[in-house]
């Protein structure tokens, strides 16, 4: 490596602890139980997360980039087995192949090996689907990545959605079809197109259409209704401009506004409506539903873009989502987004039972950041019972952290919120990691099944459950 840009791992606090990346894959059968894996449990726990291969080649590493590594948790006859295996992108292959990075972060083409400027650099680390009888590793500015279900070997980018796809489709539970956008498509860096598609539920794509944003926002989520879609503009914008002069390619800019466009999913996005809130950013929708001449959104809402620095390179103040419920008024009368705060942990990654997405939902699982605010490594799984506005706490101590909960259905046609949760902990004082099974309506109760690794798994992102048959 060229010693100039040769950098200490240590150096990116995305490197250090449970951050760090493992250097194993790893097939481990019939693991530790402590408790009792329900028996109705079958099916599969899908998690994605970065697992850098190799140290950085600048100082510009960030928990977004690395190499994505998919981990699997089988759950059968009240055993478990585990498989991970790294997504061999373009980018990890021929990185394996040198046995060093050659990308630089974020793909910069001043620290990239000049051998891979213009090579795809896709990492796949984000979120992870089962849509259309495939497995989609999601990241959020390429094509989805196709791995074995099973074995989790890489098949490579399914390109068959017209493009990118971000890292948050939905599927929408009535039609199987799998709904998504993407954001700055087009020949220049950082445009304001928005790309928005979908895929029939065999995974054909039916429509692709570009629209003009107000301006380049980074969008990493967005709300999918039975009848509506619906894409926030927030302001951590992109700017190609700023890139150029030295400055942050992405950061906090509140005067630019706070917008939401709003479209039926069966109009032409010429009908894109905008509705205006103040300045806040969201990574992350719990759900969004119809209500007759409204629509409901539960967000987690920031009150400004964490991670990232203000417009003049200037580090952010610290900021931590709650969750907050936007209503919009589709009857013409206001263009403003009402909101209204719904609880006052602050967490991250909100997830329902997917049966409900698009659709009004009864109960929601959230990752809650009780001591630490803003802090990722979440000490508490919460569960909210919209209907009774019960909120119960799972909490976890002497530094261990929660996955995003993941909910997997007691059957087909069990009720709503009627399961598990499924999580993966990590446990601080043993550095190694745990994958846990609640019942999803009580899990202050504690889990019901404890699943010994004997090894940690880094902190990710996203999972998915795929049940069995
Ligand atoms: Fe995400």
């Amino acid at each position: 490596m060229d010693a100039k840009v040769a950098i200490d791992v240590e150096d990116s606090p995305y490197l250090r602890g449970n951050f760090a990346p493992i250097r194993s894959e790893d097939d481990f059968v019939d693991l530790p139980v402590r408790g009792e894996l329900p028996a109705g449990l079958a099916g599969v726990l899908y998690r994605n997360g970065p697992n850098p291969q190799f140290a950085p080649r600048d100082g510009g590493y960030h928990w977004f980039v690395g190499d994505g590594m998919m981990h699997a948790f089988h759950v059968e006859d009240g055993r478990v087995r585990y498989r991970n295996r790294y997504a061999r992108t373009p980018k990890w292959t021929a990185e394996h192949a040198a046995g060093r990075a050659l990308f630089g972060s974020w793909g910069d083409p001043r620290s990239s090996d000049p051998s891979v400027i213009g090579l795809d650099g896709g990492v796949a680390n984000t979120n992870v689907l089962w849509h259309g009888g495939r497995l989609l590793a999601l990241e959020e500015a390429h094509a989805p990545f196709e791995m074995d279900p099973d074995s989790l070997e890489s098949r490579g980018y399914r390109d068959a959605f017209g493009g990118r796809v971000t890292a948050h489709p939905k599927i929408d539970p009535e039609t199987g079809e799998m709904v998504f956008f993407a954001y700055a498509v087009g020949e220049v860096p950082l445009s304001s197109t928005i790309s928005y598609g979908v895929a029939d539920a065999a995974g054909r794509l039916v429509r692709r259409q570009d629209f003009e944003a107000p301006y380049c926002s980074m969008i990493h989520d967005f709300m999918v209704t039975r009848d509506h879609v619906l894409f926030p503009v927030l302001p951590l914008t992109g700017s190609l401009e700023r890139a150029m002069r030295g400055g942050p390619p992405f950061a906090w800019e509140p005067g630019k506004g706070a917008f939401v466009g709003v479209m039926r999913r069966d109009a032409d996005v010429s009908t894109i409506r905008w509705f205006e809130t103040e300045a806040c950013y969201v990574f992350h929708v719990l759900n969004a539903w119809d209500d007759g001449d409204r629509i409901v959104a539960d967000v987690m809402q920031y009150d400004r873009a964490p991670l990232f620095p203000n417009a003049d390179g200037g580090a952010g103040a610290p900021s931590w989502a709650r969750l907050t419920r936007w209503t919009f008024d589709l009857s013409g009368a206001s263009d403003v987004i009402r909101s209204e705060p719904l609880d006052d942990l602050a967490g991250e990654f909100p997830r329902i039972d997917e049966r409900r997405a698009g659709l009004a939902n009864r109960h929601g699982w959230f990752a809650a950041q009780r001591r630490r605010p803003g802090d990722v490594r979440a000490d508490a799984l919460v569960h909210i019972d919209f209907a009774t506005g019960r909120r119960s706490v799972a909490g976890f101590d002497g530094g261990d952290c929660v996955s995003e909960p993941v909910f997997a259905p007691r059957s087909a046609d069990a009720a709503e919120g009627d399961g598990w949760i499924t999580a993966v902990v990590w446990r601080a004082a043993e550095n190694r990691s745990d994958f846990v099974v609640y019942e999803a309506q009580d899990i202050s109760a504690g889990p019901v099944a404890v699943v010994e690794l004997p090894r940690r798994t880094p902190f990710g992102f996203h999972g998915a459950w795929r049940p069995s048959a």
